[in-house]
């Protein structure tokens, strides 16, 4: 019988695509996956540790891990990523179960582990080099994943990250461009450029073989079957004129920009250790807007760090107020363990910061809105990727904007289609394919 895997991943992107290396992993040595965690003799968990809850989200799963482990103590049961980084050994101790643990990235590791005669648990913690090509298990075949580098530099006072994942290191350009010619053969249309910090991409790199994030993105864009370029997530400390250039010069490079906000207060902003304040983040809006017409922009906002007062608060209102995001992803400040913030002694009470992100999530939804009418009318290309959630009878996709659009047609997961948008929530979009006549398409 053939062993089988089941993985539960938790967090990023980055995550998202380290599982799908981790499936691709324990494919070629044989393993098959399995589509519950009880028909698994492999049980693994790719956790997150951004914030409290993701912690405690993963916490609740391992009870269930250990009922399985003790009906077959045969069972493995293996915890990599982001938490298990930051407790280390610790967690073997308070999770006798586990039989290894790994932390980002270190997926050849779990090889190591599987293919030793090993009987005690095992924890791989050490940053290392990027772990080298390991196929992928893609979730959908048109869509793919590049891991343009690990690490991080930044030092903002919330973040685990930094810890969890280490020094920024990116990855040499020649092997990039090659694992994208492997995608596209593979059937790949559409590739999501990721890093902690992508447009800080090729910093580190030695003087011979540097180059800037604006000149990977303009090598990506000349590829052959590469139709959509996406990117997550960038900083606007290094949000330059040749990126946003790049958005207006490159076919590919999709109209969309998450651009992480984190604060609309300057004062905060410092206290976070962003190295940017309020002007300088909406200068890089302004420029965005002024050069990539339509461009779709989202964000990610923290609420309630600690010092922040009402009319801090009030400025963040402000700048959503003003750039009118298509989207934001709010999260209420949770302290993290190591981190300077958690330190500091003015936190913010939970009343207070429940009040204050349900403020925000209005005004967010409210301008996503508006902002979502201007494609009413219009034809928009839309990749699709499946049936509707709500309606299987109908078709989703994603537009070059990032917005979800649901429509009536008939095209197939992975076809570019034209689609007429008929109505716009802040969420999605809806519409009907369009017919297209003529000969060739
Ligand atoms: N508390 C709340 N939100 C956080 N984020 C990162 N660290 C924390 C924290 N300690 C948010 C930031 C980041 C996103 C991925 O998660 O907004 O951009
Ligand atoms: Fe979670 Fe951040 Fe780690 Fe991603 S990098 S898994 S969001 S802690």
């Amino acid at each position: 019988m053939m062993k089988r895997f089941h993985v539960t991943t938790f967090g990023c992107q980055m995550n998202e695509h380290d599982s799908e290396r981790m499936k691709g992993m324990l494919t070629s040595l044989g393993y098959e996956e399995a589509d519950q965690r009880d028909q698994a003799d492999l049980i693994l968990f790719n956790t997150c540790s951004i914030r409290e809850n993701a912690d405690n989200r993963f916490i609740s799963y391992l009870g269930e891990a250990k009922r399985l482990k003790s009906e077959d103590p045969a069972r493995v049961v293996g915890v990599g990523g982001c938490w298990a980084q930051s407790v280390k050994e610790d967690v073997f101790r308070r999770f006798p179960f586990v039989d290894v643990a790994f932390g980002p990235g270190q997926i050849h590791r779990l090889a190591e582990f599987l293919n030793s005669d090993s009987l005690t648990a095992q924890g791989y913690f050490e940053f290392e080099e990027f772990a080298g090509d390991l196929p992928a298990h893609r979730a959908r075949p048109f869509q793919g994943w590049l891991q343009i580098s690990q690490g991080c530099n930044c030092v903002c006072s919330y973040c685990i990250v930094p810890s969890t994942r280490g020094r920024e290191q990116s990855r040499d350009p020649l092997a990039l461009i090659e694992e994208v010619e492997r995608l596209a053969a593979d059937g790949v249309r559409e590739v999501t450029l990721l890093g902690q910090n992508v447009n800080s991409y090729g910093r580190d790199l030695p003087a011979d073989t540097r180059i800037r994030f604006s000149d990977l993105l303009r090598r990506v864009d000349g590829l052959e079957g590469i139709e959509r370029i996406r990117y997550t997530s960038p900083h606007p400390k290094d949000m330059r004129e040749d990126v946003i250039d790049a958005h207006v010069e490159l076919p590919a490079l999709c109209e969309h920009i998450h651009l992480p906000l984190q604060s609309g207060s300057s004062p905060i902003l410092k206290k976070m250790r962003r190295t940017y304040n309020r002007e300088r983040y909406l200068d890089r809006v302004a420029m965005i807007r002024g050069r990539i017409p339509d461009c779709g922009l989202t964000t990610d906002i923290i609420v309630g760090f600690p010092g922040e007062t009402d009319e801090d608060f009030n400025q963040t209102l402000e700048v959503v107020d003003q750039v009118g995001y298509d989207g934001a992803f709010t999260f209420g400040y949770s302290p993290r363990r190591g981190t300077l913030a958690a330190e500091m002694d003015d936190q913010v009470p939970h009343p207070v910061r429940k009040e204050r992100m349900a403020a925000l999530v209005e005004l967010v939804q409210e301008r996503a809105k508006q902002r979502a009418q201007r494609f009413i009318g219009r034809s928009i290309e839309v990749l699709v990727e499946g049936p509707s959630r709500s309606d299987p009878s109908r078709i989703r996709g994603r537009s070059r904007h990032n917005k979800a659009v649901n429509f009536d047609g008939t095209a197939e997961p992975g076809q570019l289609v034209e689609v007429e948008i008929e109505t716009a929530t802040s969420q999605s979009l809806s519409g009907s394919e369009r017919l297209l006549s003529g000969i060739g398409v």
